[in-house]
């Protein structure tokens, strides 16, 4: 392979995840946004009752899946008019976010642009497909020669919310470049202090679905991670060309998890559920990231709290291993993160109140 990826962020932490380890009282894992509650008994129980399936599944998922997958577009979002057939379930969204500038044919010379921060799998697929990732700031148009613009609102790693004007703005300079866009929106039912809008709504992409893809995760908003269990929408010809390659490539959601996401997308109490338990959290760790001398940023939906103490992010996350706490430098998510530290709010209640306990000790 010719390609050069980069080094798995995550192992740079390990000498302070055993300092955090070391703690007496245990480490308070906050480095990374895997969910930790259960996985809700109604999203169980259909994924048991497809046990017995020996024939391969289709790679465009049942049609009850792909109506489930509208209608909670329609009820949690807003968003209305979608075909079914232009949904496409995938294995988790970070395969589609890997894999999708190869699946779309982007090579040598094609550009991506990412965020100027962002989850790190967008640069990696443009890795992988041989193109070229570009980190925009807030606010600035894709270069002649981008092909796949990626947007994430809520954001990861920073919780902001854009506006349906800043995203219809992203959205139009796309297509003048003849960009395809892909909304990363695996975070929009986790809103706190800011709503924020699929890019599937008509006051982002205007009258047509054109090159407009969204990309939507169940892990986060149905405790679904480790199902892997996601999909895309939005454009029907884009999703047609994507399903015709996946087909090809085997990338097939098993037909239990199909199941289970069928179940997961009908529901919307076990959402409202989990929404509370995130909300709960935040509002033991944010005070106490302020009381022990932090300024959060953003953070306005999503899983994380941007946070600084205004000093170089790695000395940051040494200060919280000392205190077992782990969390992640701002820097894994492009340079611009040198002085943030991503705290999620990932752990149980009590692991929670325990962190918050040592903050403000
Ligand atoms: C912005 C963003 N996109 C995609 C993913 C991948 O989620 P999954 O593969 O579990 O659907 C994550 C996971 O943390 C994320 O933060």
């Amino acid at each position: 392979m010719t390609t050069r990826l980069p080094d798995f962020p995550w192992d740079s932490l390990a000498d302070h995840a055993a300092a955090a380890r070391a703690h007496p009282g245990g480490v308070v894992d906050l480095s990374i946004g895997t969910p930790v509650d259960p996985v809700p008994d109604v999203i169980q129980r259909a994924l048991g009752a497809v046990a017995d399936q020996p024939g391969y599944p289709t790679t465009h998922g049942t049609p009850a899946l792909r109506e489930a997958a509208v209608g909670a577009l329609a009820r949690r979002h807003g968003v209305e008019g979608l075909d079914p057939v232009a949904v496409l379930p995938t294995i988790g969204s970070k395969e589609l976010v890997a894999w999708l500038p190869t699946l779309l044919g982007l090579g040598p010379g094609d550009v991506v642009a990412i965020p100027a921060l962002s989850y790190p799998t967008y640069e990696v697929g443009a890795t992988l497909a041989g193109a070229t990732p570009v980190r925009l700031a807030d606010g600035e148009p894709p270069p002649a020669g981008t092909r796949l613009v990626w947007l994430n609102s809520p954001a990861n790693p920073t919780g902001r919310v854009q506006s349906a004007d800043a995203l219809a703005r992203a959205v139009a300079e796309a297509r003048e470049v003849g960009a395809v866009v892909a909304s990363d929106e695996c975070y929009l039912a986790l809103p706190w202090t800011a709503e924020p809008v699929s890019v599937l709504r008509p006051e982002v992409r205007g009258d047509s679905l054109d090159g407009v893809l969204a990309v939507h995760s169940l892990s986060k908003t149905s405790c679904l991670a480790g199902y892997r269990a996601g999909f895309v929408t939005g454009d029907p010809a884009l999703v047609r060309s994507l399903l015709e390659v996946r087909k090809h490539a085997g990338m097939i959601v098993p037909r239990p998890v199909q199941e289970a996401m069928t179940a997961a997308l009908t529901d919307d109490a076990h959402v409202a559920e989990q929404r509370e338990r995130y909300r709960a959290r935040r509002a033991v760790l944010l005070p106490a990231l302020t009381a022990a001398g932090f300024t959060v940023e953003h953070s306005e939906a999503g899983l994380y709290l941007w946070s600084t103490r205004g000093e170089d992010a790695w000395e940051t996350v040494a200060w919280l291993a000392e205190r077992g706490v782990l969390a992640a430098p701002g820097t894994f998510y492009g340079p611009t993160g040198d002085r943030h530290v991503r705290i999620a709010l990932t752990a149980t209640d009590d692991r929670v109140a325990t962190a918050a306990a040592r903050l403000t000790r």
